[in-house]
């Protein structure tokens, strides 16, 4: 399954992202691993800075989240202030917003200088049942002791029923690809390099720190993890994070005389369940026709029981409110949440002071990448901003603690059942050929196996996810083998897609 922005870039007449040559032994001042929103924009803050950089990226630009996201600039989230309030306490909610702000205004000052299109809408928060109009009104609150501009409404422009809403005027949506580009060529024209398919397999933390990729290594002063969750396990982020996948999809649909009424305008999410999280985008020049894109059925990665009923239901859900609506693409991206919903953003232990990180946006990276930036930038050139030094000394509450004992039970319960599954299931010699598009678990022994077909082409690959030892599940939508555990996933083939291992699966 491929973006709308992924698969428009590789459509159409718009310049392909150039990758730089991979040159082993060099030396660089920063090597930042991840060419997402994070690593792009931490590159050029400190390629503006003067400083010698080089991305490190394992697939290619935008590949993983960024590209694959809604793309919604803004600051009014869903209900994400009280989530972040009902784990926190009211000055971090403050300095989270006023982190989000300056994400936010970085990022519309950046667009506006190099020319991305950038549309600005209203972004609204609404109850699609009754049983969300007391988030609706929390949100409304919070957003406004933390300065925001919201207002309440009780009917929106939407062809479904909602029960009031949120509202925050003048927030903004692009097309990430087009950011992610405009930054790789500005770090490039200050001296930097942007290296596709160079996975970072190590970094040990000498003087300069030495980086382990795929094709040889090379060594910096300091050394950003910008990869989503951090590859490596120093201050096990990984068990403190919650990897959660969801979906989107895009729609061609009949709007005008012979169609339905003009499609809405803003960006809408809703705060309750189903989650549905809506916007358009504009046809080519920034006009009609505009393409629909509906998101939500989120789950947490490797634990939904059938992936491709969730986009058969967004699909549904679609053609019901959007009469004659054709879908164009599909797909679906994660991200990560932290117990307190704040991101993690800073050094890692046992880094020695030469290995960052950030993480954990809960799928509000436009605004939270940027902030991430900003902060690593600013503690390392001595000027952290005065929200991120909050955030920094935040103290963890003991909401945040259940939250985090909660995600290590559940994962624990997924690590039994994967193994407890798998012994117990069929050999892999009596399983039969899977059919396309299908993968199955057998046993091998004691040793768990994936087996797939997909494009006619049978793959047998160990079931067993070089992280943890987490037993893979089939993801039927992607048609990729996922780990229930902190959210590796590989291909058919077991070469690795996303997450913290390093390694592909073994054949
Ligand atoms: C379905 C969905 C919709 C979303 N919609 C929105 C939205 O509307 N608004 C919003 O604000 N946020 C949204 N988000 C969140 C947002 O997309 C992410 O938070 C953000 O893109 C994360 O950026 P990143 O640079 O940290 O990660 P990524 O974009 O994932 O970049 C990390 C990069 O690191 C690379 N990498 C990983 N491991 C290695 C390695 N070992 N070596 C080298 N490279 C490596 C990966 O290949 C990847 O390219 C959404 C998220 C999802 C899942
Ligand atoms: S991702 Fe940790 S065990 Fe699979």
């Amino acid at each position: 399954m491929t973006s709308l922005w992924l698969a428009s870039r590789s459509e159409s007449d718009a310049p392909g992202i150039a990758t730089d040559p991979f040159e082993p032994g060099a030396r660089y001042d920063e090597v930042i691993v991840g060419a997402g929103l994070t690593g792009l924009v931490t590159a050029l803050l400190f390629a503006r800075a003067g400083r010698r950089v080089a991305v490190l990226e394992s697939r290619s630009i935008g590949a993983v989240a960024t590209g694959r996201s809604t793309a919604k600039l803004s600051l009014l989230q869903g209900s994400q202030l009280q989530k972040i309030k009902a784990h926190t306490y009211q000055a971090i909610v403050q300095a989270y917003v006023d982190a989000n702000t300056a994400g936010q205004q970085w990022m519309l000052d950046y667009a506006s200088t190099r020319g991305v299109p950038v549309q600005r809408r209203d972004a609204v928060s609404y109850a699609g049942t009754p049983g969300g109009v007391e988030t609706v009104g929390r949100e409304f609150r919070l957003a406004r002791s933390a300065g925001l501009d919201v207002r309440l409404v009780d009917t929106l422009d939407l062809p479904f029923e909602t029960y009031g809403a949120v509202v925050l005027p003048d927030q903004g949506q692009f097309d990430p690809l087009d950011v992610l580009a405009a930054l790789a060529d500005d770090v490039r024209a200050l001296g930097g390099v942007v290296i596709e398919n160079t996975r970072v397999t190590g970094v040990r933390a000498s003087d300069p720190a030495e980086v382990r990729t795929s094709r040889g290594v090379v060594s910096g002063a300091r050394v950003h993890l910008t990869t989503g969750v951090p590859i490596l396990d120093r201050g096990l982020y990984f068990a403190k994070l919650k990897a959660l996948r969801s979906y989107a999809a895009s729609y061609e649909v009949p709007v005008g005389k012979a169609g339905g009424a003009a499609l809405p305008q803003g960006m809408y999410l809703s705060v309750d369940a189903p989650s549905r999280s809506l916007r358009t985008v504009p046809g080519a020049g920034g006009g009609a026709p505009e393409t629909l894109i509906v998101g939500g059925n989120g789950h947490p990665v490797g634990r939904a029981a059938d992936t491709q009923a969730l986009v058969d239901d967004l699909h549904e859900w679609t053609a019901l409110h959007f009469p004659g609506a054709m879908p164009t693409h599909s797909w679906s991206a994660q991200d990560y949440e932290t117990p307190h919903r704040v991101p993690f953003v800073g050094y890692l232990p046992r880094g020695r002071g030469r290995i960052y990180f950030a993480s954990g946006y809960d799928k509000w990276g436009m605004t939270n990448a940027v902030q991430a930036a900003l902060t690593l930038f600013g503690d390392l050139m001595g000027d952290t901003p005065s929200w991120a030094k909050v955030l920094h000394h935040r103290v963890t509450l003991p909401a945040a603690i259940g939250s985090g004992i909660g995600a290590n039970a559940a994962t624990g319960w997924w690590a039994l059942k994967g193994w407890a599954g798998a012994l117990a299931g069929p050999a892999t010699d009596a399983l039969p050929m899977p059919a396309e598009g299908e993968g199955l678990i057998g046993r091998s022994g004691f040793r768990p196996t994936a087996t797939s077909t997909v494009a006619g082409r049978t793959c047998q690959v160990s079931a067993v996810c070089p992280h943890l030892g987490g037993v893979l599940t089939w993801n039927r939508a992607e048609t990729s083998w996922d780990c229930p555990l902190h959210g590796s996933r590989f291909a058919p083939d077991g070469t690795l897609l996303e997450g913290p291992t390093t390694r592909d699966l073994r054949v």
